[in-house]
């Protein structure tokens, strides 16, 4: 997921569900007087972190966002420039020392659609533990499970597109085949030493207005479109669509639905 421009203009669920988790949780932190650190991890085209998280931020404070990627990185430092504001590469889950990167820490780290990228949930919970400040607080809001990523499974089963998506598994979710989500990502947060303050992974639902969009929201974050010849990117498109239809997506009233479980982790580095 590269395209920080097409990501900006197919995250309407991404950016709803950021702010229905923040209305919620932003008052049950606690929020000190001033010297408030913030990091946003996984944060893309940095739009959820400059116009979503920063306005509902108790006072305007220190934020950082950080990515994998680096065109995302560039994308959100250009279109967003503001004082307290900054964006740099990171890789949450392999970074070593985070510290070194990032001396004086955080207290609060927050992540939106971001933590189901990655594979090493022990890795990433430690670095995020590591880069708090004893007290500090975490929100980290990720896909648990949604039956996009069945639909991928099936696609790479089929002969056309097998050899594009050989490394499919790299793209599951840690959780999505969990039969208890939530207890799974409870036991490593305490094994890093977090205390959990809260986890829960509801069902949400997305309707799409119409198949465009579920088709852009899609191309925002397909890894697998770039890899296949331009030619046949359409019939790739059009055959994820018609699986998703077939795994329930498609509503009475002929709308395009997504229904998920969000995680939704609030955590505590103990003081
Ligand atoms: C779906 S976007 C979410 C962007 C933004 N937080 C939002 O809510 O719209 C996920 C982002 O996570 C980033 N990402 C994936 N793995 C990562 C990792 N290991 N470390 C940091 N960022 C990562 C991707 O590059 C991508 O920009």
């Amino acid at each position: 997921m590269e395209d920080a421009q097409l990501y900006a203009s197919a995250n309407a669920m991404q950016k709803r569900d950021a702010l229905l988790v923040l209305t919620e949780f932003l008052p049950q932190m606690a929020w000190q007087e001033e010297g408030e650190m913030i990091l946003d991890i996984g944060c893309g085209s940095g739009d959820v972190t400059r116009n979503l998280l920063m306005p509902l931020l108790p006072r305007v404070e220190k934020v950082t966002g950080v990515d994998l990627s680096h065109e995302m990185v560039n994308f959100a430092s250009k279109t967003f420039q503001h004082n307290s504001l900054a964006f740099q590469q990171l890789d949450i889950e392999r970074v070593i020392q985070p510290r070194q990167v990032f001396p004086e820490g955080f207290t609060k780290v927050f992540s939106f659609y971001c933590l189901h990228w990655v594979k090493g949930q022990e890795n990433c919970l430690t670095n995020i533990f590591q880069l708090l400040q004893p007290g500090g607080e975490t929100l980290l809001v990720f896909l648990a499970s949604n039956p996009l990523f069945t639909m991928y499974e099936i696609m790479s089963q089929k002969p056309q597109w097998q050899q594009y998506m050989q490394d499919v598994s790299n793209y599951i979710p840690s959780y999505q085949h969990k039969t208890d989500p939530v207890q799974a990502m409870v036991d490593v947060a305490e094994d890093v030493g977090f205390e959990v303050l809260s986890c829960e992974a509801p069902q949400f639902e997305f309707v799409f207005e119409n198949i465009n969009y579920l088709k852009n929201a899609i191309k925002a974050v397909s890894p697998f479109l770039k890899r296949l010849p331009q030619e046949q990117r359409e019939t790739f498109l059009m055959e994820c669509l018609q699986e998703l239809a077939k795994l329930k997506t498609c509503r009475d009233d002929g709308k395009m639905a997504a229904r998920y479980h969000l995680m939704i982790a609030h955590f505590q580095r103990p003081e």
